[in-house]
């Protein structure tokens, strides 16, 4: 009780006091932009114009040679604390490619870091901090797309893990693995699963879950959501933002600053310029827009849970508990 009541102070102090004093407490750092996968329809490498016409080991090489060392993070990071950043996403790319800033930025925030990952390579178990797991379906989707024996690494990697949440991008053709994720991680130690839509580019909407399709995920997911109170980590009322889509400013800019992977700020989100705001899937967003427009609807037990409960020890669950 004590340990989710010092989170819910951190949450208020990054968050509340950035809708207070409109200076964002929350700083993402695109820490690395190398990958060691090669997912189709990856923001990171599909969405950017200047990589039109280059392949993914081109690019890879390029950006290794422009990143920031960890001296550069160290003074970054001293210098952000004192502007009043109080907590940091760390993202990629792979973000567990650059290990030594991922454990000096837990030296530096501790447990107001967070970060999404791939993984393959296992955080030691020492770094306190919740983060993400991205499973794109059960084991052979998830392989069909991030490539053959990738599934049971990361099974193998984190199944015992209570800091991670796995978070489930779902695209054209995959909303049947919505039970099947669960099915697949439910008896493990995880924290849960949330799941979001893969955000197409502008231009081209068919990678990304539209029409009936849709409809079915909507009504699987408010399923779930019943069927899964201690393994899925939504509401109803977060479920059904997802398929509001964006109808408005997005609050991301409200209370995040954004860095690229060479310290550069940037006046959009990762997914670049070209991601067709008007169909983004992603949460983020969803958790900022019900802060700043339906705040009441965080003070519901599930919701506050879900922002707050401690990741080290195994929340309590049972096959198909209602
Ligand atoms: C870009 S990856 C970076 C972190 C890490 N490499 C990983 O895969 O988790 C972050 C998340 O974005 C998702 N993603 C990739 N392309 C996307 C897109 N076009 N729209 C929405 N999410 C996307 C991935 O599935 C992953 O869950
Ligand atoms: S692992 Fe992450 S960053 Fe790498 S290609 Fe896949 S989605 Fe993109
Ligand atoms: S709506 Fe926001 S989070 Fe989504 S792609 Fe656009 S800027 Fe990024």
């Amino acid at each position: 009780m004590f340990e989710q009541t010092a989170r819910l102070i951190d949450l208020c102090r990054i968050y509340g006091l950035a809708s207070l004093t409109k200076k964002p407490a929350r700083y993402t750092h695109e820490v690395t932009r190398r990958c060691n996968l090669y997912c189709p329809h990856c923001y990171v490498y599909e969405f950017n114009p200047l990589y039109q016409h280059l392949d993914r080991q081109q690019i890879i090489k390029d950006v290794g040679e422009h990143e920031l060392s960890l001296d550069e993070y160290e003074t970054l990071f001293e210098r952000e604390k004192a502007q009043g950043c109080r907590s940091l996403f760390l993202i990629g790319g792979e973000p567990t490619l650059r290990m030594d800033v991922v454990e000096f930025a837990y030296r530096f925030f501790g447990r107001n870091i967070t970060l999404i990952s791939n993984g393959l390579i296992k955080i030691p178990s020492d770094l306190k901090f919740p983060f993400a797991i991205s499973i794109d379906g059960g084991k052979v989707i998830h392989d069909g797309i991030r490539g053959s024996g990738i599934w049971q690494r990361i099974f193998e990697n984190y199944h015992n893990d209570h800091r991670v949440q796995l978070s489930c991008c779902l695209r054209k053709g995959t909303t049947d693995q919505i039970q099947s994720i669960i099915d697949d991680w439910l008896d493990t130690d995880v924290f849960g699963a949330s799941f979001f839509f893969l955000t197409p580019p502008k231009g081209d909407a068919s990678p990304t879950v539209l029409g009936e399709e849709r409809e079915y995920a909507k009504r699987e997911l408010h399923r779930v959501v019943d069927e899964y109170p201690h393994f899925v980590r939504m509401t109803h009322h977060l479920v059904d933002l997802l398929f509001e889509g964006n109808r408005e400013e997005c609050p991301v800019f409200r209370y995040t600053k954004w860095y690229d992977y060479q310290g550069k700020e940037i006046n959009h989100c990762l997914l670049g310029i070209n991601a067709d705001c008007r169909l983004c899937g992603c949460i983020s967003p969803l958790y900022l827009s019900i802060l700043s427009h339906h705040w009441w609807k965080l003070v519901d037990k599930r919701m506050i849970d879900i922002l707050t409960l401690p990741r080290d020890r195994k929340q309590c669950r049972r096959r198909g508990e209602r």
